[in-house]
């Protein structure tokens, strides 16, 4: 039953090479999607530490919880085997089930001199080899990769250096860059989805598409330290609904998942550089980090047109109850 709940579907997923973006190509394939377009600008997979010296501080609760993560992650294997996504995809279920496609979500037109495309090469690649588009996941990014010199630093900082500035201290550069880079890749990656999804016929649930936008708890919740981020992540909330709203007629559906803390190469890198992780008890009753195959599972739901048929413009929280307390 599983394998089949998203047979014959094709689907895109934006940094589908780590964290949040592998779990959920992953869970997609795991579903039975026919398809699985793997976008990201780096092929590779980092897997995570899980060297206990990579928590700073290990006498508190939050530190305990960021080792039993890492543990569970290495059990789990989905994020520490150093395979990319889509050769992992190849190995479970078949070399014709994923592809890899490099691309900058942060870039409207491809560049053939650089090396680095659009999403609308990644979604023409998927229609050549399917005939259509199902499913379009964006996972937002939070820099702009603007020539091929500044990819691998960037993809090495991603995360780093932006999410804990003190607004007094902000510039309208550091705030332009998060809030305009994160949920502008979000607006490019869905325009393409939806410039596709209107050229294609209905599917037998009568969708011509679904786009599953990947936000943030921070989207709903303030975070000290994050006010460009929070911004950003709302926005893509606001972005949603609307989008959901202006093509519900035409029978294209759009959701939102607000992720909790995920244990991903991205949360990895602000724990190693921070000296005080009890701010992560805090982050789920449950008392434990999340993986990103509970993302992954979230998004499957979203992209069964038989299970959430009926469900467009929500912001779903993936986060262990954070939002609740
Ligand atoms: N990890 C968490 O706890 C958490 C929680 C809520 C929301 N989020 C959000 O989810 C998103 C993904 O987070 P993650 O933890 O999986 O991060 P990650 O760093 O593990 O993965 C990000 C992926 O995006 C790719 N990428 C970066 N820039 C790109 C670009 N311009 N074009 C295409 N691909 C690009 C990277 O190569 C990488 O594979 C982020 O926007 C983050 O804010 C994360």
């Amino acid at each position: 039953m599983a394998a089949t709940r998203l047979e014959g579907l094709t689907a895109v997923v934006t940094g589908s090479s780590s964290g949040i973006g592998r779990g959920i190509a992953l869970a997609l394939a795991a579903a039975g999607a026919r398809l699985v377009v793997c976008a990201d600008l780096k092929e590779g997979h980092v897997a995570l530490s899980t060297s206990a010296a990579t928590v700073k501080t290990s006498l508190s609760h939050g530190a305990e919880m960021v080792s039993r993560a890492l543990v569970t992650s290495k059990d789990n294997n989905d994020e520490s085997v150093d395979t990319p996504t889509h050769e992992l995809i190849h190995a479970r279920y078949g070399k014709e089930r994923a592809i890899f496609v490099r691309c900058d979500i942060s870039r409207e037109k491809s560049d053939a001199a650089d090396g680095i495309f659009s999403i609308e090469n990644a979604i023409q690649e998927a229609v050549s080899r399917t005939g259509r588009l199902d499913v379009s996941v964006s996972v937002s990014v939070l820099f702009r990769a603007t020539s091929a010199n500044q990819i691998q630093r960037l993809v090495n900082n991603a995360g780093a250096g932006i999410l804990d500035i003190p607004l007094h201290e902000m510039t309208a550069a550091q705030w332009n860059q998060c809030f305009g880079v994160d949920s502008a890749g979000t607006f490019i990656a869905t325009k393409f989805a939806v410039t596709q999804f209107l050229q294609q016929d209905e599917d037998e649930y009568g969708f011509r598409g679904n786009i599953i936008n990947v936000s943030s708890i921070a989207g709903s919740a303030g975070l000290p330290g994050c006010s460009a981020y929070c911004a950003a992540k709302s926005a893509i909330i606001g972005f949603t609904r609307s989008v959901a709203i202006e093509y519900a007629e035409r029978r294209i559906r759009c959701n939102a998942i607000k992720p909790g803390y995920i244990m991903t190469p991205l949360l990895h890198k602000i724990i190693e550089t921070t000296d005080d992780v009890t701010w992560l008890e805090k982050a789920s009753p449950f008392n434990r980090l999340g993986q990103p195959k509970d993302i992954g599972q979230a998004a499957v739901w979203l992209a069964s047109g038989r299970e959430s048929g009926y469900v467009t413009g929500i912001d779903l929280s993936v986060d262990g109850g954070f939002l609740a307390r």
